[in-house]
């Protein structure tokens, strides 16, 4: 159905795609597996006509496809799902549905409100053709791009790692949507770099490491198989080592805060130094609301902060920075670093010698590179952090944490990276716990939660709903405390 035939894109002395060759057959599901920077994306992003090889061949039904932007490969039958689904967030679902099809203009609301439903019906979908996309949940706003894709009459289906940002539900429906798609005849991409996944959703998959196919596998086959296809190598999960608590680094009080559709409401937490605290919850239970509050980016509606005896409730974040509060946010891009900027000029900005007006250009320069190299971060000096991958950009946000931190918080550290990468950042991160650093994360992802917290707190509506010694629980208990319950 799909023949990708010795693809090759270079950026610059990066060879992102080395020569890949990838077959994917109709009414299958297809995995593309491959750790942080393994060059899936860029793959996918050729097929879906976003960007051009250098060389190589696509044929898609036997022909050649030749396709310069991603409407031509739409109409050609590919379809590509983007992981932060690019909709126009004021407009409503309908008039998104609408989008971008060649008849645009003379589309009437009312055919393309029933078509619409009925495809949302069919999928067990359930959202409101006038609510605006904004109003959408990640999830949500996936769907509907999905039934976009659908009825523009995509054949090929590509969805770049779509389980990031999404509940378990969501993803139970999105995984039962994609198999309904394949038992139709529909051919179906699923890149990812978590092998569960892999394992539990796809018929075959193609493994890239460094831009060259590793394998092509028939599933099921072992994790261990996969991990060594993915990395050259076993991944040896890193004992955990206990250290002794010191003094409360923060001690948070009685904390209120109201947002939009967050309300955090009369929650307490302290952290001692050397302790790890995760934040257990759904989206929106309150979690990010906490951590900002700590960070000193929100300030509480009632409750007092405290970090080392110090009341900091009124003060700002630039103050809490001044006295060893770190933050590194989960939207890397939009928050932790600046699109457009070199390494080096992010080194330059966050630099902490203070020369008046005279920026120490070939210091940021030393630093820039002394940090690459220590960090691992696949690039040079001169990228800018849209072009590295989502695990590098994570590698250059540690890299420029300052070398002393009191109290460390953190959403979602390591969404978006392999495992590899995962287990390379928490061994920073814990080593920070050994010199007396307290942390204080929110996550996802149950097992990371369990498996690096002293304790558990997990959020529901707003409030804390339970805590827990990480020591003593598993994901089971957590799973059901998360969704509001005890166990059955
Ligand atoms: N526009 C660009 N300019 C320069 N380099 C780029 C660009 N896009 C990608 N790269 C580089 O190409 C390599 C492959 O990146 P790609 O995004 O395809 O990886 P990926 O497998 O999708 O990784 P991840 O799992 O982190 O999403 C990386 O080293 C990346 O830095
Ligand atoms: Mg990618």
């Amino acid at each position: 159905m799909l023949e990708l035939i010795d693809i090759h894109k270079h950026f610059g002395p990066v060879r992102a795609n080395d020569g890949v060759t990838m077959r994917v057959e109709a009414g299958t599901i297809h995995g593309l597996l491959g750790e942080n920077g393994a060059g899936k994306s860029t793959l996918m992003k050729v097929l879906a006509g976003f960007i051009s090889a250098d060389s190589g061949e696509i044929l898609l039904g036997g022909e050649p496809l030749e396709v310069s932007n991603p409407k031509e490969s739409v109409t050609a039958g590919i379809g590509l799902l983007h992981q932060d689904p690019l909709l126009c967030l004021p407009f409503s679902v309908l008039e998104n549905f609408m989008l971008g099809r060649p008849e645009s203009f003379v589309l009437d609301p009312d055919t393309a409100r029933t078509e619409l439903e009925d495809l949302a019906a069919r999928f067990d979908f359930q959202f409101l053709a006038d609510a605006t996309a904004r109003s959408l949940t990640v999830g949500e706003r996936q769907q509907l791009e999905i039934l976009r894709l659908l009825s523009l009459g995509v054949r090929v289906l590509i969805l770049d790692e779509p389980t990031t940002a999404i509940s378990a539900t969501q993803r139970a429906l999105l995984f039962a949507t994609l198999r309904k798609l394949a038992e139709e005849g529909m051919t179906v991409i699923f890149v990812s770099h978590k092998l569960e996944e892999i394992d539990e959703i796809c018929d075959t998959a193609t493994v890239l490491r460094a831009g060259q196919v590793t394998g092509e596998v028939v599933l099921p086959v072992s994790s261990s198989e996969l991990v060594s296809l993915m990395f050259g190598k076993a991944i040896i999960p890193e004992e955990r080592t206990d250290v002794d608590l010191g003094e409360p680094v923060v001690d948070l009080r009685n904390i209120t805060a109201i947002e939009r559709l967050v309300r955090l409401q009369d929650v307490s937490l302290t952290a001692r130094a050397g302790e790890v605290i995760g934040l257990a919850g759904l989206a929106g239970s309150g979690q990010q609301t906490m951590l900002k509050v700590c960070a000193g980016q929100r300030k509480p509606d009632a409750g007092t902060v405290v970090v080392h005896g110090e009341d900091v409730t009124r003060s700002s974040y630039n103050h809490h920075m001044g006295i060893g509060v770190h933050w590194l946010p989960a939207d890397r891009l939009g928050e932790g670093l600046v699109e457009g900027l070199s390494v080096t000029e992010h080194f330059a900005l966050a630099g902490d010698t203070p020369q008046g007006f005279v920026v120490d250009w070939a210091g940021a320069g030393e630093e820039a590179a002394t940090k690459i190299s220590h960090f691992s971060v696949k690039g040079t000096t001169e990228s800018t952090p849209e072009s590295l991958s989502g695990g590098n950009q994570q590698r250059l946000l540690l890299a420029m944490m300052p070398d002393h931190v009191e109290l460390l918080l953190m959403e979602h550290p390591t969404r978006g990276l392999d495992i590899e990468s995962a287990e390379w950042v928490w061994h920073q991160i814990l080593e920070r716990r050994n010199d007396g650093t307290a942390i204080v994360f929110s996550s996802a992802d149950l097992d990371e939660l369990l498996r690096y917290s002293d304790r558990i707190l997990v959020f529901f509506a707003g409030r804390v709903l339970r805590e827990l010694v990480a020591a003593d629980a598993d994901a089971e208990e957590l799973g059901y405390l998360i969704g509001g319950k005890e166990r059955e």
